[in-house]
């Protein structure tokens, strides 16, 4: 398949601008045809990234994207990293006989048992508030890395620096686990044990990846990728119903270790809006609207399985995503779902009796929003067409209001999960068509 070339050589960032499985991995393979570097600068292993290739279905969780097509793929110290399933995920790769070029920031912070239990007994105790999170360690992992108690790939490599951290986190970890939540305490050879295989296997491919990435930039071609979405990031996000790092694109600066650049940044708008987890979601649908795009969506989480919460596109929301991440081209996906609907609805303003307001700065001014709709017609639009000329009418209409409203020219439209299901626009529909 021919990939045209549209982005510029500015780096590229791909961005989920809603609540994540916005197809970040689809765009991403597909982009990394042409890129030399792919870099995942933030999250863990709560991603799940999908990438199909034939018959075969790629669920990645901390390798890049780039790693299906054998492109140099780095894992920047943002990310925080479970040595075990990245191992696992190797193993998957190079079983298939897939060659892997990949280097992993020794500064990366490593999930800990302590951390997955500790994530586990946090949200059971949070009772009818919990967030609904991944059960991966993400935020406890985190939480050590800003409060200067974390244990990074680099502190492993001298098996009497990583002992005596583990001591030490162990001394102040324990009692909690015990005492609070009512866990056997933990024991540091096991789980000095139960590491080091996996830390044995991962240290081949150990480098500097702030170094590569600063020195890749004059002439190579650098993709970031993104995990998560836009309204999980740690700050802006639905608080605290959200992740616990920046999953905007200003994230890639301190999360690589590189100084602020113009960048492409591409954000993947799902045609529709889906959110695994709890918290706010204006414009969720609980009828047989909803129905329709979890089943033929397929909207169940790629970690975890649970199913995806459903609703329509709601283009007030994305257009407070674009604000904080200056998109340059948009990529909508999966606009083939849908197909079939009468009507289909975009929220396109909030209001609180009866006044437009700004996006909300907390989930309970959000909880008294009232979406106003726009309403257009639906279409038949089968999947895998990969000609804009093909698209139906009120197909074509849908991304044209999408474009305008946001004022960000769609560039790539996706109908279905392979490769060959995109439409590639190349300057915006409205160019296009003009
Ligand atoms: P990510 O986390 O943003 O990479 O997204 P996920 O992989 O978690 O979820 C997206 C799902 O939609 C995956 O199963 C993809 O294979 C699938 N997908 C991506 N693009 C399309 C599309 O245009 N149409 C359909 N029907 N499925 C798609
Ligand atoms: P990708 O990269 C969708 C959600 C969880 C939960 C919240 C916090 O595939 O788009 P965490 O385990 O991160 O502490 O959970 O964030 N979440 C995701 N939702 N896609 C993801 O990743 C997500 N990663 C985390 O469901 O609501
Ligand atoms: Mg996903």
């Amino acid at each position: 398949m021919q990939v045209p070339n549209i982005v510029s050589m500015k780096p590229t960032v791909i961005i989920g601008a809603q609540w994540g499985d916005e197809g970040k991995g689809k765009v991403t393979d597909i982009l990394a045809k042409e890129a030399d570097y792919i870099v995942r600068f933030q999250g863990g292993n709560n991603a799940g990234h999908t990438i199909v290739v034939g018959d075969k279905v790629y669920k990645l969780h901390l390798l890049p994207s780039g790693a299906v097509y054998g492109k140099k793929s780095m894992i920047a110290a943002g990310v925080v990293v479970d040595p075990i399933v990245l191992c696992k995920e190797i193993e998957n790769i190079e079983k298939d006989g897939r060659k892997l070029d990949l280097m992993i920031d020794p500064l990366c912070h490593i999930i800990m048992p302590y951390h997955k239990i500790l994530d586990k007994a946090k949200e059971q105790s949070r009772g009818d508030s919990k967030i609904g999170t991944t059960g991966r360690g993400i935020g406890p992992c985190y939480s050590d890395r800003v409060n200067r108690s974390g244990i990074r790939f680099i502190d492993m490599l001298n098996p009497e620096t990583f002992r005596s951290k583990l001591i030490s986190k162990l001394e102040a970890t324990n009692p909690i686990l015990e005492k609070i939540y009512g866990f056997d305490p933990l024991s540091v050879d096991e789980i000095i044990e139960s590491y080091q295989s996996s830390i044995e296997k991962l240290k081949a491919y150990l480098g500097d990846v702030s170094k590569a990435v600063y020195e890749g930039l004059d002439n190579k071609n650098v993709l970031f990728e993104g995990a998560q979405g836009t309204f999980l990031d740690v700050n802006f996000g639905t608080y605290p119903y959200v992740t616990s790092s920046h999953t905007i694109s200003g994230g890639i600066f301190p999360n690589v270790g590189i100084p602020p650049m113009a960048l492409d940044v591409i954000g993947i708008v799902k045609a529709y809006t889906t959110r695994v987890g709890a918290g706010p979601f204006p414009c969720e649908l609980e009828d047989e609207n909803g129905e329709h795009l979890r089943k033929v969506g397929h909207e169940f989480g790629t970690t975890t399985g649970r199913p995806r919460r459903c609703g329509w596109l709601d283009l007030f929301m994305l257009k407070y995503s674009n604000r904080l991440n200056g998109f340059t081209h948009l990529a909508i996906t999966k606009l083939d779902v849908l197909s079939g609907l009468d009507k289909i609805k975009i929220g396109v303003d909030y209001q609180i009796d009866g006044q437009s307001v700004d996006f909300p700065m907390t989930i309970d001014q959000l909880e008294k929003c009232e979406v106003v709709y726009k309403e257009m017609d639906g279409f038949e639009l089968e999947q895998g067409i990969s000609s804009y000329d093909l698209l139906p009418d009120n197909a074509k209409k849908y991304c044209d209001f999408i474009e305008e409203y946001l004022g960000v020219k769609v560039s790539m439209i996706s109908t279905g999960p392979k490769r060959s299901e995109t439409i590639f626009v190349r300057e915006g529909l409205a160019m296009k068509m003009a």
